[in-house]
């Protein structure tokens, strides 16, 4: 089975690169951040998102949750990524969500003939012998423009749309540094990833380039 590595920033194009792979060569794909945000999700619908035992309950909670039916739209909430983003620290919690990304693979291999997982380890830790590595990554001030784009709110005022801006700017921007310094698997490019910036670059022009490198053009 042929395995693409993605990881990168909040919103630098990782996911639709991700998804348009896939759909290209015919692989299955999975979007490991959605793990991390059903468990936060399921911690906030359990009201446990404030314990002082939050370590504990990510735990529990990872253990006995049902991933299947991943939904991106019910788990897009800010909110939900920076709780994601703190549990998404806690050792514990990520050796039951990489056995549940291995198992994906491993399940999937005689079915497909190849993978895309996206996320923030995916080429350090969970397929460090992935065919292909990518490492995706934008300027935060583009970053935050696609998020704003990707939330679909039509604004009365400008000035509406400028405060929101400020706010994912200084959301994103927290949650970047949370990734990169913690001890367990932090964002990092693996060694042999290519390195790809998207400030100026949209999602085909990223497809192309990727797939250049991949099919060795
Ligand atoms: O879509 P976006 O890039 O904003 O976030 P996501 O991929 O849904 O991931 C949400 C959070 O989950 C991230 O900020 C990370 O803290 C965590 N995560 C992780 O630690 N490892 C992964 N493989 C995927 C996500």
């Amino acid at each position: 089975m042929i395995e693409i590595a993605i990881d990168g920033t909040a919103a630098s194009g990782k996911g639709t690169l991700a998804k348009k792979l896939a759909k290209k060569y015919g692989f299955i794909h999975l979007d490991t951040g959605l793990l991390y945000r059903k468990v936060a999700n399921e911690l906030i619908i359990k009201k446990k998102d404030n314990s002082t035992n939050l370590e504990y309950y990510s735990f529990e909670v990872a253990k006995n949750l049902n991933f299947l039916k991943l939904k991106k739209e019910d788990l897009r909430s800010e909110k939900t990524a920076k709780l994601a983003s703190l549990i998404a620290t806690y050792p514990k919690l990520r050796e039951v969500l990489n056995s549940i990304q291995k198992e994906f693979v491993n399940n999937n291999k005689s079915k497909f003939p190849g993978c895309v997982l996206d996320g923030r380890d995916i080429g350090t830790k969970i397929l460090p012998n992935a065919n292909f590595k990518f490492f995706i990554d934008a300027s935060i001030d583009i970053r935050a423009k696609r998020r704003l784009l990707e939330k679909n709110i039509s604004f009365l005022h400008e000035n509406d749309e400028k405060c929101m801006l400020q706010s994912l700017i200084r959301e994103m921007k927290e949650r970047d540094m949370l990734d990169s310094s913690r001890t367990t698997s932090p964002l990092v490019p693996a060694s042999d990833a290519h390195l790809i910036d998207t400030s100026y670059m949209n999602a085909d022009e990223l497809l192309l380039k990727v797939t250049k490198i991949i099919e060795g053009n």
